[in-house]
């Protein structure tokens, strides 16, 4: 009955990597293990949800005609340049679909973001991965890697080391024509992005999210920006009522109010600073980050990745055990940047757990 495909990906266990089930809902509980915005979205988004809610016995405009032309607006490029998804999660996927024939290769880089993989195998692409030398990006290696694929996954800044490849490699990897997928899924947390140059490349694409600094995650609004052409190729192919009336809603308001976005990039960014100053300062190797999380070796501390999530739960304090990466190795973790509270709060029962372990 399952296809062969699908039979195989069961079979060697390959999946989304989910986060572990911790029981968020917990009193006092703080989840930094999802790279969610501590802060949600603004209130004129509850606002417009509250009104949506009276429509939903109707289904929402298939085209998305006015988020789309405000996603447009915010980004500075022409409607005809974005599509709008459920979640980027499903750009992912439909990017495979529409430009990678089974068979073909997509390079993936890690440790990364586990969708790439998923949606390259059940659609029937073949994944090549390319381990980051040192987490680092560098350009003449990747390139090399890129021979015999179709396109690549370049996360900008990348989940979960954070950093962003320089635009200049970037460029080196367009020149070689592939198919280049960007994910900015954090670029309102690094301040840089390509998504007006991807409109003007006919091998750029460029993916977003609503997900992370305008807080709607569990509404699932994303976007693509490029060429006309890689857009249709898009829109083409997907559901045609992919991205609900409340999330339409929601992320159009969002987008009237970017004051309150900024707001909350900003004290990410300083919650940022504080938390891999600290965390330094107790012995953890931070890599530096242009996103809103950390990852963080924990081998400095005679622990790894698995010891110190527990402990940390333990407490209600729920990270990212980074251990079912790919790459990633035993002793890493990611941590989401919280609000100043929730961050001292790790701090100090990091702080009991140094004084435990020396
Ligand atoms: C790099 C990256 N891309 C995409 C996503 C998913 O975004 P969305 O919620 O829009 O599907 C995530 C979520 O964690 C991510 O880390």
């Amino acid at each position: 009955m399952i296809s062969k495909r699908v039979s195989e990906m069961l079979r060697s266990r390959v999946s989304y990597p989910l986060a572990r089930e911790y029981d968020v809902r917990v009193v006092g509980a703080i989840n930094l293990a999802s790279n969610e915005s501590p802060y949600g979205p603004s209130p004129r988004v509850l606002r417009a949800l509250k009104r949506e809610a009276a429509r939903v016995g109707s289904y929402p405009d298939p085209r998305a005609t006015e988020l789309r032309q405000a996603t447009g607006n915010y980004i500075g490029v022409e409607t005809k340049c974005v599509a709008i998804g459920n979640g980027s999660d499903e750009l992912v996927d439909l990017a495979c679909k529409a430009f990678l024939n089974p068979g073909e290769r997509a390079l993936i880089p890690l440790p990364t973001f586990a969708m790439y993989e998923l949606a390259c195998r059940v659609n029937g692409g073949v994944p090549k991965f390319f381990k980051l030398p040192n987490f680092e990006w560098r350009m003449a290696e990747l390139k090399r890697a890129l021979k015999g694929t179709k396109l690549a996954f370049i996360g900008r800044p990348n989940n979960p080391t954070g950093n962003g490849m320089g635009l200049r490699d970037l460029r080196g990897l367009l020149a070689s024509g592939k198919l280049i997928i960007v994910d900015e899924a954090y670029a309102e947390f690094a301040g840089y992005s390509v998504a007006k140059l991807a409109t003007r490349t006919g091998n750029l694409l460029v993916l977003r999210t609503f997900s992370k600094a305008f807080g709607l995650a569990g509404l699932r609004v994303g976007y693509a920006v490029g060429n006309p052409k890689l857009i249709e190729a898009l829109e083409g192919i997907r559901a045609p009522f992919n991205v609900n009336r409340l999330a339409q809603a929601a992320a159009f308001a969002a987008l009237q109010d970017k004051r309150y976005m900024r707001r909350v990039v900003a004290r990410v960014r300083q919650g940022r600073t504080y938390m891999r100053r600290e965390l330094t300062k107790l012995g953890f190797l931070v890599l530096p980050s242009d996103s809103n999380f950390l990852m963080v070796d924990v081998s400095p501390l005679g622990l790894n990745a698995s010891e110190i999530c527990d402990f940390l739960a333990e407490r209600k304090i729920f990270v990212r055990d980074l251990s079912n990466f790919r790459c990633a190795g035993p002793d890493y973790i990611r941590i989401t940047v919280g609000t100043p509270q929730q961050n001292e709060r790790l701090v100090k029962v990091i702080k009991q757990l140094n004084e435990v372990v020396r």
